[in-house]
Parts: structure tokens; sequence; C-alpha cells
């Protein structure tokens, strides 16, 4: 596995864009295979994860094909998936298994699906239980709560009234996927609002949906999605890495263009600005449904804050990066209500704690979130991944913030997963940044994974 060197004492400079939106380009790629006609993907995240879903749905007998920098996928209706001939495998990937599990539910035929090792330690059950209750059959280790999964879907799912347990946005997904195939309306509830791009690219595929005021979703079956054209927006969960880099290295003045700024994920910026970032959004405008903006961001001194409330799933994947801020804070910054972190692609309460102490950060775990005491600098040392791509780049630009020595960030490949060229890209904005080889995901392994 490649590592990553950095060296600190750099500030950041110029112009980028980041690469497309994790949770919109599977959403894209999900609904395109369902849908009928041909969706064109505009901006799709070469990204590991990414690269899960599509050769899923190959094997489950989509036609994909690559043009450039676009992925065309013809639609097979509702109805049209093929039983797969071997296991499907989402690899790292906890969105493509747990939004294929509400599409699954509703193929009569059997899928069974695995993951890598961090993949097939993660809750399924959150998924599992209300699509059983819709009629699915599935099965899996530990009770049938862990992959792998075996899936035998009905053809006509029963409608379902369902309350998240959890603010889970892929659980949210799943249902309101299976919903596609139930005889009558699904109606899912929010606890507290999690990103809605399920409910926005639905809606521009013809789904009968409606959402109610306060989030709550209702989706009816049996209508057909037609395919479309869908240029995905910037990550604004890769962007946050380069926000903090820029805030945090004195002197920084860069431009993020075209970066996703749907409201259920713009919480990292909230809370940026909220301990005094200098972050400016301009030229804001929708592509596809989606708002999108340009973010300009120059050095700041920080001070902490308190996060937590139903702020938590705006910003669940930037917690790793925002505990990096929050080390150059001043003051305590102390993040409560997010002992989901405990089961994303490592515990990232302890992955961070342990990780940010090697570098000489004063910072505490809570069983729901961190306690991190600020304004002490940081010093390069050693760290690990810990295989988890968020916990690399947020380690990477610790490094960059570090006063002295240089970082190596272990197991660094994992970067791949959500954000190719995350090395190259800090280089050109004139971090010091060595990878031990290039192991960057490019457009050429889509063709790989289509072979
Ligand atoms: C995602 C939802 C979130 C997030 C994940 C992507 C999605 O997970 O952490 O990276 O695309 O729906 P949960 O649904 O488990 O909160």
């Amino acid at each position: 596995m490649s590592s990553i060197t950095i060296s600190p004492g750099a500030r950041l400079e110029g112009e980028c864009h980041v690469p497309g939106d994790k949770s919109i380009s599977h959403r894209a790629a999900l609904l395109g295979a369902i849908a009928e006609g041909t969706t064109e993907i505009e901006n799709f995240l070469f990204g590991a994860d990414c690269l899960s879903t599509l050769r899923c749905l190959k094997s489950l007998g989509v036609a994909i094909e690559q043009d450039g920098g676009r992925v065309r996928i013809t639609g097979k209706g509702l109805a049209g998936l093929e039983e797969p001939d071997d296991v499907l495998d989402a690899g790292n990937s906890g969105t493509t298994m747990r939004l294929l599990l509400g599409i699954l539910a509703g193929q009569e035929f059997l899928t069974v699906i695995t993951g890598d090792n961090s993949l097939r330690g993660r809750p399924m059950g959150r998924v599992i239980k209300p699509l059983l209750q819709m009629g699915a059959r599935i099965w899996g280790r530990e009770s049938g709560l862990k992959a792998p999964l075996a899936v035998m879907g009905r053809a006509q799912l029963e409608p379902l009234v369902y309350r998240l347990p959890v603010p889970s946005a892929q659980v949210k997904s799943a249902l309101l996927l299976a919903g596609l195939y139930a005889r009558g309306e699904t109606t899912v509830q929010q606890p507290v609002p999690c990103r809605d791009h399920t409910e926005r690219m639905m809606a521009a595929f013809g789904a009968s949906l409606r959402v109610d005021p306060d989030c709550t979703v209702h989706v009816s079956g049996d209508n057909p999605l037609r395919g479309q054209w869908v240029k995905v927006p910037g990550d604004i969960s890769a962007a946050a890495f380069l926000v903090v880099a820029a805030t945090l290295l004195p002197g920084s003045d860069i431009l993020i263009r075209d970066v996703g700024i749907n409201p259920t994920r713009t919480g990292v910026l909230e809370v940026l600005q909220r301990m005094g970032a200098d972050i400016t959004v301009s030229s804001e405008r929708s592509t596809g449904g989606e708002p999108v903006a340009d973010l300009r961001v120059r050095s700041a001194r920080l001070r902490g804050v308190e996060i937590g409330g139903a702020l938590i799933p705006q910003l669940i994947d930037e917690i790793p990066i925002i505990a990096v801020a929050a080390t150059a804070a001043e003051g305590v910054t102390v993040i409560t209500d997010a002992a989901e972190l405990r089961v994303k692609e490592t515990d990232r309460i302890e992955a961070v704690a342990c990780e940010l102490r090697k570098l000489g950060a004063d910072l505490d775990t809570r069983p729901d979130g961190l306690s991190i005491c600020g304004g002490k600098p940081l010093k390069g040392a050693a760290v690990s991944s810990w295989n988890d791509h968020r916990l690399a780049m947020s380690l990477a630009v610790a490094g960059l913030a570090s006063a002295a020595g240089d970082t190596m960030v272990g197991d660094a490949g994992c970067i791949d997963v959500s954000f190719p060229g995350f090395a190259g890209l800090l280089a050109s904005l004139g971090a010091r940044v060595e990878l031990d080889d290039d192991s960057s995901f490019s457009g050429q392994h889509l063709q790989i994974v289509l072979e």
C-alpha cells in the first residue's frame, strides 16, 4: 500500500476543481440503471467506491460505457435487471451496498453481495429490517445483520411507513428505492434531516415523490423512471480538506470552483465560519436540481466551538477534518451527538484521536464525539490511515499545518476511494506532498472495471 509524505510550511494559492460528488455519482448510476432510456452522467466520480457501484450494476446486466469524463448507462427499467452469476463486491462502499439492497429487494432473483473487511463489519440491520417488513427476504452473517448478504427480492413489495431510528441518508435512500417496487405509497420520516440527493434525483427521473415541510418523504411505486442527463457537482466533502488546509496555512488564498452546496451538506462551512474561517461563497447557481457555487478561502485564525444536534448529519463525513481544524483553534471544540462515527469505514472517534495524538494534539474521546483542546502546534510524525480515506486526507492536512517535521501517512492508497488525485491537486496549489507511488485512479480504471 502506498504512503504519502507531507512537509509543512507551504501556503496554498490558485484555482481548482474537486472531483464529482460521491453520493450523487452513486445515485445517478443506480437510478440510471433502473430507468428507461439512457442516462448520461457528467463529472462522475471515478473513485473506488463509485466504481464498485458500476461494477455491481454491470454484473446485474446493465450496459455502461465511458465517453471521456462521462458515463453513459443504458437503463433496464425497474424490472429489467438480471440475476448475477457471481457474488457482487461492494468493496469499501457502504452506499453501494445499502442503496443496492433497496433495489435488489424489488428483483425476483437471488443476489449475494459482500464487501471488504471494513464493510463486512458495518451494520446492515438498519436497512435489512425495514426491507424485510416490505416483503424482501435477506440472509446474512450475525443473525442476518452483516455482509455477506443473500437477497431474494419480490417483484412487488409492501409499502411501508417508517421512522428512521438513526439519521442515515443511506437507509432513507434504500427504502425510497424499494418504495419504487411497492404497491402504494411508502413513507420515510427522519428524526433530523439528512442529505436529500435521492429525493431530488428521483423526482428529476420522474418518480412520483413528494416531501413534506418536516422532510418526511412519500414515494409511490409502479411508476417508471426516465433516463436523464446528470451533471455531478464537485464534492463538498472533498473540498472540505482544501478549505481547512487553506484556512490553517498562513498566507493562503484559493478558489474552489463548482462545489455542491446542498443545504443538507454544508454543515462544514457553517461550523468553520463560526470558528472564524474566511470563506466566501459566490456565483450560486443550480445544476440538475442541486445548488452549486464557488468557494474562496483565505487563511484565518480559528476559535473552538461546540458542534452537535441536528447539524451533525450535515457534516458527519467532515468531522475528521473539522477535528484537524480544531487542533489549530484557540480554546476547546466539543463534538457531541456523533456516535454514528463509530460505524463508519473505521471507528472514526478512536481513529482520529489515536492518530492526531501522534502529531501532538490534545484531545479526548467521548462515547458520541470528541473534545479537542486546540492552539498547541502539531509536530510531524508517522501516522496511519487505518485504511480510511477521510482519515488519510485529514492527517495529510494536519501534516501540512504542523509547525515542524514531515508527516508520513501510511496506507494512503485508500484516498482513491473518494478523492483520486488528492496529492497532485494539493501540490498544484503549492503544498509539498510526495506519493511513494502514484496509485491515482483515472478514467482508465473505469475501462478495467467494465471489461
Ligand atoms: C451517504 C450517507 C452517509 C455518509 C456516507 C454517504 C450517502 O452515511 O456518511 O459517506 O451517500 O447517502 P449514513 O447514511 O450511514 O449516515
